[in-house]
This record gives C-alpha cells, sequence and structure tokens, in this order.
C-alpha cells in the first residue's frame, strides 16, 4: 500500500472545500502541501446543484441588517438554531462575499452595477445573491476550481473515496485509508489535519434533488471514527422539485421562483398556500412541504403545480435560463405552461457536531465544514440560502484556526495503524449481493417511512428493514468496490436518522410526527455516538 503525508488534507471539492484549500494556501505554509481529496471529479458535487443563491448580508443593502437576518434565521429554525452561532455566521458575510468576488465570482447585477438580491422563503427582505441568474452554486464552484487548478501547493486525488479515518492511540486523528477506485487501490494518507468538507446525505431517499455523490459519506466515516453527530433527524424536503410521470429524477425548481412572484396551485389552477401560513407561498420551506403533502393527500395527485407564467417570459428568460432549458427538455415550457411539482429531499440540517469559530469536531485533529458539519446555524429548519454562507464562513473560519496550530505530522506509522493496513492489504472478501437491490429498496423504505411525516409504528418498521438490508449487505469492515462502500455509509446514515426521529417525540422544523404533532416545551438538540444507540435491542451493528 501507497503511504503519503499532506500537512492538511481536505475530504471533498464542493463550496466548502475548495474554498478552505484556498484560504489555507494564502494564509500559512504548509511545509507537507495540502490534499483535496474528491470521489468524484472535482467540480461534482452538491455545491454545483445549489440554485438560488447565498445570503448577503452587506452594508450596501439598506434594507438588511444583522439583526433582521439573524431574526429570519432564528424564526426558521423553530427554537433549535444556536443564537451566537447565527450572529457570528451573519456578521461575517460581509467578509466572505468580497473574498468570493475576489477569487472571480460575479454575482447578477441590475442596470446600476448593483447588486440585484432576491427573495426566498421566510427572509423578510431582499438579500440573497445570484450568479448566472439560477445557477449560484455551479458559478461559485467554477471560480473555485480554476482557481485551485492554478494553485500549485495543492495537490488533487479524484476518484479517490476516503473509506476510514486513521487514529492513534490517544484517539487523535492522524489521517485516512483512500481507496483509489479508478485503479483499484489503497492509500494511506496521513496529516495533523483532516477535513470533512462531503456534503449531505439526499441520496438516502428515493426522491432527491441532490446528485449520486451525495451519500452521507462523510458523517458515517466520522460516526465509525466515534464522533459525535447532532440533530441528524431533521432532514429539510425542498418543496418544488420538477415531478414528471415515469421519472424519479427531481430537478429543483428553485424557491427563488417563488421570490420571483411564482404561486402554488392545485390541480384546478387554485392558489392554496393562504390556507396555511401568513407568508402564503414565502412560508418557511417546512411549511410549505407540508401543506403540499397535505394537499396531495386530499386529492390524491402525485404533484401540485408551480404558476410562474405570473413573472413574464423576459423576466423568466434572465432569472431562471437553467430552470427554463431543463423544463423545455421535458416538453413543459414554463412561460406558458404549470410545473408540475412535488417535495424531495434536499438538504440534512444536522451532522457531525463542530465548532463554528474553528471547524472542531469532537475528535483531536478531525474538523467539518459545510453540509456534512452540524454547527447550530439552521436548527430544525434551514433557512433558504443559508447553506452556502454558512460553508464560506466555516471554511474561512477553518483556516484562520489552523494558521496558528502547529501542523507538524505526527509519526506515520505506528501499532495503532498496523492493523488498519494489514486489513487494506488482505485480498478481499467476496459477497455476492446485489448492491443496486439493498440501494432502491433502502431508498423507497426511507421515503415512505422516515420521510415528510413519521409515526412510531412507521420508524420501527423502517428500523427493522434497515437491519434486514445490513444483514443482506453483509459488509461491516471492508468493501470490495466503490458501490459497495457508498451504500455502506447510506445504511449507516439512514440508521441514525431514523433511530433519532423515533427518539424525538415531538414536531419541530422537518422533523414532522403525526403521532407527535405538537413541539415540546423544551427544544433540545439530539446526539449520537458509536456505542450508544447502535447497541439497541442487542443489535450491535459497526457501520
Ligand atoms: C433553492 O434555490 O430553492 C434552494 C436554495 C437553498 O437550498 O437554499
Amino acid at each position: 500500500m501507497k503511504h503519503s503525508k499532506y500537512s492538511v488534507i481536505i475530504v471533498g471539492s464542493g463550496i466548502a472545500g475548495l474554498y478552505a484549500a484556498l484560504k489555507l494556501t494564502e494564509q500559512m505554509n504548509l511545509p507537507d502541501g495540502l490534499l483535496v481529496l474528491t470521489k468524484a471529479s472535482l467540480s461534482d458535487c452538491n455545491s454545483s446543484h445549489a440554485q438560488g443563491g447565498i445570503v448577503g448580508v452587506l452594508p450596501e443593502n439598506s434594507a438588511d441588517s444583522v439583526k433582521i437576518h439573524v431574526q429570519d434565521t432564528l424564526k426558521a429554525g423553530a427554537g433549535l438554531s444556536d443564537e451566537k452561532v447565527v450572529t457570528f455566521i451573519s456578521e461575517n458575510s460581509n467578509v466572505v462575499i468580497k473574498d468570493l468576488l475576489e477569487y472571480g465570482v460575479e454575482f447578477d447585477r441590475n442596470d446600476k452595477n448593483e447588486f440585484n438580491f432576491t427573495l426566498e422563503g421566510a427572509h423578510s427582505v431582499k438579500r440573497i445573491l445570484h450568479a448566472g441568474g439560477d445557477s449560484t452554486g455551479a458559478n461559485i464552484e467554477k471560480a473555485l476550481v480554476k482557481k485551485v487548478n492554478e494553485n500549485p501547493n495543492i495537490t488533487v486525488y479524484e476518484q479517490a473515496l476516503a473509506v476510514e479515518l486513521i487514529k492513534d492511540e490517544n484517539n487523535r486523528v492522524k489521517g485516512l485509508i483512500c481507496y483509489k477506485s479508478a485503479i483499484d487501490e489503497y492509500e494511506a494518507v496521513y496529516s495533523s489535519a483532516t477535513v470533512l468538507a462531503t456534503g449531505g446525505l439526499g441520496r438516502v431517499y428515493k426522491y432527491t434533488t441532490n446528485p449520486e455523490v451525495a451519500t452521507g459519506d462523510g458523517m458515517a466515516l466520522a460516526y465509525r471514527a466515534g464522533a459525535v453527530l447532532s440533530d441528524m433527524e431533521f432532514v429539510q424536503f425542498h418543496p418544488t422539485a420538477l415531478s414528471v410521470p415515469n421519472d424519479d429524477s427531481r430537478f429543483l425548481i428553485s424557491e427563488a421562483v417563488r421570490g420571483e412572484g411564482a404561486k402554488l396551485v392545485n390541480s384546478d389552477g387554485i392558489p392554496f398556500m393562504a390556507k396555511y401560513h401568513e407568508l402564503a407561498d414565502l412560508a418557511p420551506r417546512d411549511v410549505v412541504t407540508r401543506a403540499i403533502f397535505s394537499e396531495l393527500k386530499a386529492s390524491g395527485d402525485k404533484n401540485v403545480y408551480l404558476d410562474a407564467t405570473i413573472i413574464g417570459k423576459e423576466k423568466i428568460l434572465k432569472r431562471f435560463p437553467n430552470i427554463y432549458k431543463l423544463c423545455l427538455s421535458k416538453g413543459i415550457d414554463i412561460t406558458k405552461d404549470f410545473i408540475p411539482v412535488s417535495p424531495a429531499c434536499h438538504y440534512l440540517m444536522g451532522g457531525i457536531k463542530t465548532d463554528i469559530t474553528n471547524a472542531k469536531t469532537s475528535l483531536n485533529g478531525l474538523y467539518a465544514i459545510g453540509e456534512v458539519a452540524c454547527t447550530g446555524l439552521h436548527g430544525a429548519n434551514r433557512l433558504a440560502s443559508n447553506s452556502l454562507l454558512e460553508c464560506v464562513v466555516s471554511a474561512y473560519e477553518l483556516a484562520d484556526y489552523l494558521s496558528f496550530a502547529n501542523l507538524e505530522i505526527p509519526d506515520m506509522i505506528d501499532d495503532c495503524i498496523m492493523d488498519i493496513i494489514r486489513k487494506y492489504e488482505n485480498d478481499d472478501e467476496y459477497h455476492d449481493i446485489d448492491v443496486g437491490e439493498i440501494k432502491s429498496e433502502l431508498q423507497q423504505t426511507m421515503w415512505d417511512l422516515v420521510g415528510v411525516e413519521r409515526c412510531e409504528e412507521d420508524l420501527k418498521k423502517a428500523y427493522e428493514k434497515i437491519i434486514q438490508l445490513q444483514q443482506r449487505f453483509e459488509y461491516v469492515d471492508k468493501c470490495s468496490t466503490f458501490q459497495e462502500y457508498e451504500l455502506r455509509n447510506l445504511l449507516c446514515v439512514s440508521k441514525i436518522i431514523t433511530l433519532l426521529a423515533l427518539k424525538r417525540k415531538e414536531s419541530r422544523g422537518g422533523h414532522y410526527r403525526t403521532d407527535y404533532p405538537q413541539p415540546s416545551d423544551k427544544a433540545q438538540h439530539s446526539t449520537f455516538v458509536i456505542g450508544k444507540e447502535d447497541i439497541i435491542n442487542d443489535k450491535v451493528f459497526i457501520a
């Protein structure tokens, strides 16, 4: 097995990972260099799919302030957002947005060359910056990829999946084992700072706006190493994903479309959101999603519709060129036709518990930024376009913290590591399993039983089913293929979501229990660490 060492390893190449890589190489001397590891290609990430935008609380926007943004975020977070964290991120928005401009990101501007701020659900003022109309994430990612490719101090491994964290006898993370799928080889990479920036887990569910790569890898990796995860039951279901017959893909129809005036209507063309919330179509995301769910339950339809014709053709083509094109490819002209939409899994509010000021996790040597992390910003329900802001602020803070840290790499190989290395050097055990079949059964189960609406009976059924699927899967330690590793991660995070959803006997934000429809008196975070809930009912599972 090949062994290598870097001053810092960043796992994941979305906006959080690449921005952190650039800031780190700018701010400090990295004697052993910096490695960015990605399981696909550099720009294949969840960030590239973010359409609506990024929150910018900027001095030039006289209608806005940190105070108002904090209030909006706390309200959407349904009692679980941490006010200090929210304020910190909001106050740092100006700095990181200016920085992104310097990296070459071009946010859309009006005729006077001012930022063209837009609105999304539960924002009380227009404060969302966008780029390329409706391809904000892809535009930011593109600018960062260009800078990373030009930077001689950043090494990139593509098609390299992190499969296990290496720890020393003091439980300190000192690197990882990666599986290079293109050449079917393992490599041990040592570092004193291992940063997880692996994004979300949308592919746990049958219907999701997330790309294929969103398989919860970072959460599963950290969990297996014993890091604390928090609030994993809070999954956000976006209300408006394109929903056409005989097609399970769910292309995102940005909330910004409603921000520009589009209305949700039922199959008779009647708007319905005013019945559910005073903000109607711009109510918080969880409210809109549940409203659609109840409309669908009552009508028996598979989707409701978004009427974007109100926006007008000229504006649609300018603001939503990507959505326009994609819908047209499915035979829907959004300047004239209603868009069939239904909810789909979009984002995880929980993740690896971290401190926003330095991105530290509960394990020394391990850091987490972006969607994989749970900083306390989103609480039980994320406010639209806060996620990209969190990505950049947490990456910025990580770089700042590490620039004062001692990044000397500890001894590369010691006794603790030898066992791990032997495992990956041994020949594969062969299991005859159908990865695709187990994966689709898991995704269907999670969608049916651990989705927008949950109850004890369904959650218990889901838990039993996941256990059965794990038994059919058989691999608990080393897998044979890239797809098996991804499935192992999906099974691991599905089980955690389900167990925590069972434990949370209340409804709050993205977690709605039909058997406990009200929030409890006290808002509490949930935490999950290996060795506790995993020994439930004598079913020990080391995922
Ligand atoms: C959207 O454009 O609706 C998604 C933006 C977000 O997830 O914040």
